[in-house]
């Protein structure tokens, strides 16, 4: 027998319940017949001016009306909040959580039997998975697409050429004027970054999920088959509905598994780590830090993409997309895990092809052996911490080193560029408070610019350590995530300048050389700061929000309150 759906629970009823809940959607000139019976499909749009990455969404969600329409289907188009990497201060990541509970809310609260959620800009996507998850109802993803690569003095730039003009300008290569033409040039078109930072990072994720349909990953936004594939998804989920193909049967272990081994090959970000962390915890599947080193330490480094190699979103979509990277390390990866198109993740991509190897190379071949995000453990980070090695300085892979600490952000900006800093390229240098509750919201400086007076000698990276995030786009011997945070109190909250730290990442580890009776002398006798939020969302985020190494979620947002709503309004 054939599910009722979920909306007949509105628009099903008799009596005043039933004329309150039609009437006004007959108020928007809606005839009876078209959301009275038919499966009603939310499209969860993050448009915003002021997410200018997913400014084009209204336009792609018109496509995926007209999928709808076309299947037999209701679109209803909501908004969300809207999370743009960009302009938000003082991190997108502090409000990761609050939006997945709009959108959980939202989907829950309301006469929907299936969902499209248009994402984009980084958080977008994890805060749109996220709060779906916790409804459970049929789901897929349209990605926004990423921006055409960008055009400066004939060279090819994305955004990872950000943090390299930084540095240029700094130590006097380049000039203020020219970084402000570059600016332009860089950003010429709709769509989110055109490098694997985390937007395509998650992009690649929800496809390897089984979340999206096929090439959803890399077609740029600007290019017609993205609208193509927007259309298809809409009339996708009708049919989904029908099936009662639900995100918890696509969202197996065996997926997220996928999805890690996917990671390593593209070079995907580190906040990768944090959002998939996020994304199990609302499923149900047990995945812990140590599952991101497992299953990506086998997997060699397929795409040549920006920050780890050369090229851009846009190339991998006309060398053959994510499938034809999937097809590669196809027999790594578990074949029978579904999509949402029905199909299993090895049929989706049996038919792919690679037409151009300097962008994707082939497993016997690959790119660069070394690949994904390695776990490191030791007294510098007891739940651990991450780094990304095809982003690092081979040569700075195993290095000991003496730490130059930071306290916090604002230490690190006032002493940087100071001449007489103790700080030369040997050093490690250590920021602190900039973890998850110590910021709060775990922004992206964890890649800190490097002294000017080394720049000007030439140097271009050095070990970073710290409890923050790094952007996607950006690169370099960074340890980020480090859990405990120095927020909460564990050893980095107590590593002083001049204590010898070495970092060997072939043997996974992080480690001070301060004996541990000294570790606890310094932790006893160190004062707990006040947190100074006592109102509002911040306040909530600081009590609620989870260390690095379990995703950064809230403590009550774990798990799932499902779809279903026992009580009436009126
Ligand atoms: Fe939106 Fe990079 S700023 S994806």
């Amino acid at each position: 027998m054939k599910k009722q759906l979920r909306s007949q629970n509105w628009f099903g009823k008799t009596g005043k319940d039933g004329f309150i809940y039609r009437a006004w959607m007959k108020n928007q000139g809606i005839p009876d017949y078209e959301f009275r019976g038919k499966p009603v499909i939310g499209i969860c749009n993050t448009w915003s001016e002021l997410t200018p990455c997913n400014a084009h969404f209204r336009e792609l969600a018109e496509s995926v009306k007209y999928g709808i329409l076309e299947a037999g289907g209701y679109p209803v188009e909501f908004p969300v909040m809207s999370l743009g990497e960009t302009l938000i201060k003082p991190t997108a990541m502090l409000y990761r959580n609050l939006a997945s509970m709009d959108v959980e809310e939202s989907i829950r609260a309301n006469p929907i039997d299936g969902v499209v959620l248009l994402c984009g800009c980084d958080k977008t996507t994890p805060s749109l998975v996220m709060g779906a998850c916790s409804v459970n109802i049929p789901t897929i993803v349209v990605s926004g697409g990423p921006m055409l690569t960008g055009k400066y003095k004939g060279k090819n730039i994305g955004t990872s050429d950000i943090w390299r003009f930084s540095e240029a300008v700094r130590s006097g290569q380049m000039t203020e004027q020219e970084m402000e033409v570059s600016e332009a040039c860089m950003a010429r078109s709709r769509g989110h970054c055109a490098v694997m930072g985390t937007a395509a990072t998650m992009a690649c994720m929800v496809e390897s999920l089984g979340l999206s349909l096929p090439e959803n990953a890399a077609i740029p936004a600007a290019d017609s088959r993205r609208k193509v594939l927007a259309q298809l998804s809409g009339k996708r989920i009708v049919k989904m509905v029908e099936e009662d193909l639900k995100l918890t049967d696509i969202l197996t272990r065996e997926a997220f598994e996928n999805a890690i081994k996917v990671n390593a090959a593209i070079g995907g970000s580190t906040n990768f780590v944090l959002h998939l962390l996020a994304i199990a915890g609302r499923v149900g599947v047990e995945l812990s830090l140590n599952d991101f080193d497992v299953h990506s330490k086998d997997i060699p480094l397929i795409a040549n993409l920006q920050p780890s190699g050369e090229h851009f979103v846009e190339d991998l979509y006309y060398a053959g997309g994510l499938p034809a990277v999937m097809k590669e390390i196809l027999p790594a990866l578990n074949k029978d895990a579904l999509t949402v198109n029905g199909r299993t993740i090895a049929e989706n991509c049996t038919d792919a092809a690679c037409y151009d190897r300097n962008v994707i190379a082939s497993s016997e071949k690959p790119f660069n052996s070394i690949s994904g995000i390695v776990v490191l453990k030791g007294n510098l980070c007891e739940e651990g911490a991450v780094l990304k090695p095809s982003a690092a300085s081979a040569h700075l892979l195993k290095h000991t080193g003496k730490a130059v600490v930071f306290e916090n952000i604002e230490d690190y900006k006032n002493r940087i560029d100071d001449p007489l800093l103790d700080i030369d390229e040997n050093s490690i240098m250590v920021l602190k408070n900039v973890g998850p509750i110590g910021y709060p919201g775990m922004p992206e400086v964890g890649n800190m610019g490097l002294p000017k007076k080394l720049l000007a000698k030439g140097v271009t990276d050095m070990v970073r350590i710290s409890d923050g995030r790094m952007s996607g786009t950006g690169f370099g011997t960074v340890v980020l995530h480090v859990s405990p945070e120095a927020a909460a109190g564990g050893n980095f909250s107590v590593i002083e300048d001049g204590d010898i730290i070495t970092l060997d990442v072939k043997q996974r580890t992080l480690q001070a050389d301060v004996p541990e009776d000294e570790l606890e002398r310094r932790k006893s006798g160190k004062e707990k700061a006040a947190m100074p939020y006592t109102r509002g969302y911040v306040s909530l985020y600081v009590n609620h929000v989870q260390q690095a190494h379990l995703g950064a979620d809230f403590d009550f947002l774990c798990g799932a309150s499902g779809s279903e709503v026992t009580r009436d309004s009126h």
